[in-house]
């Protein structure tokens, strides 16, 4: 029994990459995906509709339904026209998988603003109009049926949970879908929409373009761990209803291997009740605070 029959997605960025092994996975459980792409280079130029048109062709062909979507997710409208051709399409939408992305790698003292506004525009304002403009179509359709179904699945990345050296437009931008995704999380769970973000690791455009990158290699023989369609599969996995409970939550997926990570919280505490900590405090009780926690950034 496929587990999304019925079942209406849409995926962002599915031309090529992870998005495009969601929406091949998404479709092959049953689901009708509309395949937005709106076909840019990895530096975020161009309109290419091709690989939006190809995934769509590989849908049919393995007999599931899909449509293209050549909209920029990263303008309001352009996420609103996405959300509402899922209705005019097919009446409804039921899993909303947030992927689109671009890279403008640079060390911050080298940054251009262009850089660090391309990065932010995609990712955050990518992420959230689509959100935005789902929610609002949610939450219409609960006042009158109680409840619906609906799945927010958002991308983030290891560089936005840890922070990163060389792209901090990115991390920043990633880390951001995060917080978004536990937002939508508190505001949307009585509706009956779940909203939860993975950090995927796979072999794309995106990765094959970074510096030391020969980690992602394929292998010359045996599991291929870096395959972009592992990640998809916890995608599905959030899309059905075996994950109706999970809401806010995050995971580090590669082949292989699924990680559930939780975010800051405290791990230590100075109290004074009743008076203010000053510097001095601080200085004479640092190592009160800090105990034996890393002082430095360190790797999960
Ligand atoms: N590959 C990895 O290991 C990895 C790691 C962490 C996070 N990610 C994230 O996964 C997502 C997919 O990355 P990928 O590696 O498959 O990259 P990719 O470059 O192969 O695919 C990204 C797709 O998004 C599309 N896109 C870009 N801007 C768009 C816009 N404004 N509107 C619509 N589509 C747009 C592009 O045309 C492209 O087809 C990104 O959010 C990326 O940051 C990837």
């Amino acid at each position: 029994m496929p587990l999304l029959s019925d079942r209406v997605a849409i995926v962002t960025g599915a031309g090529r990459g992870l998005g495009r092994e969601e929406a091949l996975a998404l479709a092959a459980e049953g689901a009708t995906v509309i395949v937005n792409d709106i076909g840019a280079s990895l530096a975020g130029d161009g309109g290419d509709r091709s690989p939006a048109d190809e995934v769509v062709r590989d849908i049919v062909k393995a007999g599931g339904k899909a449509v293209a979507s050549y909209e920029d997710i990263a303008s309001w409208d352009g996420a609103r026209r996405t959300i509402e051709l899922a209705y005019d399409t097919y009446g409804k939408l039921d899993i909303l998988v947030n992927n689109a992305g671009v890279l403008r790698d640079r060390m911050s003292f080298n940054m251009s603003e262009d850089e660090f506004d391309l990065v932010m525009q995609v990712h955050c304002k990518g992420h959230f109009a689509m959100c935005r403009h789902a929610a609002a179509r949610w939450r219409e359709a609960a006042k009158s049926t109680g409840a619906v179904y609906g799945r927010v699945i958002n991308t983030a990345s290891e560089a936005g949970l840890l922070g990163s050296a060389g792209n901090s437009n990115y991390a920043m931008a990633k880390a951001a879908i995060a917080a978004l995704t536990i937002s939508i999380a508190r505001e949307m769970g009585k509706y009956g929409v779940t909203s939860n973000f993975m950090a995927p690791r796979a072999r794309t455009r995106m990765t094959e373009s970074m510096p030391n990158n020969s980690m992602f290699a394929k292998p010359e023989s045996g599991f291929d761990v870096f395959h972009p369609s592992w990640p998809a599969q916890l995608v599905v996995f959030l899309a059905s209803e075996a994950a109706g409970d999970l809401n806010g939550q995050g995971f580090i997926v590669w082949g292989g291997e699924v990680d559930l990570v939780r975010g800051w919280h405290i791990v230590s505490k100075l109290e004074t009740p009743g008076a203010g900590i000053t510097a001095h405090d601080l200085i004479e009780r640092k190592d009160e605070l800090f105990g034996d926690q890393p002082r430095q950034p360190t790797y999960m």
